[in-house]
């Protein structure tokens, strides 16, 4: 059974529509990556399941309850979290503060220390600066912060947007083996990438977006022998 299922959204920002009945699943434990170049829907996708943006049509299922018209913190509070594009941290806080922010809601409030512990075994990098402001960390850093926010919240499924954005290739290397890590850990992941070498070979599942719309859908490894994604999106 799909733990999330995203039912033909459409959604608009006042004159633009920027998705036309976008559907597709994902399983509990699954790895699914959205693929699409710029302007293609994505970060739309993420924000409407996170119920920052409400579909006109269509609906998101998560657990077999209608989400889609909550608004984003009873999303949240229902265990879905998303790791924003351009991470979004409070730049004057430190790291540990950055943290504790992620754990806001009732119910992860009660389990901050228990939670605070395994993000810093996560990421030791991040123990050993908990005071530091989360601006002076480098990229990579700001990225397992962004990460770590999100894991205070006690997600059932976290959706990652474009992790890899702005990072160099050793840091976005790392980043991919952090989202692997918590796939093997059983996490349910909803990954969002223009990475698309790396991203194929993590995922279970993938989708291709374009123009608001699915155009390609398959494992990573269909995706990568379609000649029609090879073509348009590895180049070769
Ligand atoms: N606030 C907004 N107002 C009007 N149009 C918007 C708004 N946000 C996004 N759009 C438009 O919706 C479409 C999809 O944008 P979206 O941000 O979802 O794309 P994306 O796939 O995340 O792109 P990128 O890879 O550049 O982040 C684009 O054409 C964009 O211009
Ligand atoms: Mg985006």
């Amino acid at each position: 059974m799909n733990v999330l299922e995203v039912d033909n959204i459409s959604v608009r920002y006042g004159d633009i529509q920027a998705l036309w009945d976008v559907g597709f699943g994902v399983r509990e434990g699954q790895l699914v990556t959205i693929l699409g170049t710029n302007g293609a829907g994505k970060t739309t996708t993420l924000k409407t399941i996170a119920g920052v943006l409400q579909p006109f049509s269509g609906n998101v299922r998560f657990n077999g309850s209608l989400i889609s018209g909550l608004p984003a913190h009873e999303v949240a509070d229902a265990g879905i979290s998303l790791v924003p594009e351009g991470r979004q941290l409070f730049p004057q806080l430190n790291v540990e503060d950055n943290l504790r922010m992620g754990s806001y809601l009732k119910r992860t409030k009660v389990r901050r220390d228990q939670n605070l512990k395994s993000v810093y075994n996560l990421f030791p990098v991040l123990a050993e600066r908990k005071k530091q402001e989360a601006q002076t960390l480098s990229g990579g850093e700001q990225q397992m912060l962004a990460i770590g926010r999100a894991l205070m919240q006690d997600p059932k499924l976290i959706m990652f947007d474009e992790p890899s954005l702005g990072l160099a290739p050793i840091l976005v290397q790392e980043v991919f083996n952090i989202i692997r890590e918590l796939s093997r850990q059983g996490r349910t992941i909803l990954l969002v990438e223009q990475n698309v070498h790396q991203a194929l070979k993590i995922s279970d599942y993938c989708y291709v977006l374009e123009n608001g719309r699915i155009v390609h859908e398959g494992t990573g490894k269909d995706l990568e022998q379609d000649p029609k994604v090879r073509e348009a999106y590895l180049g070769i």
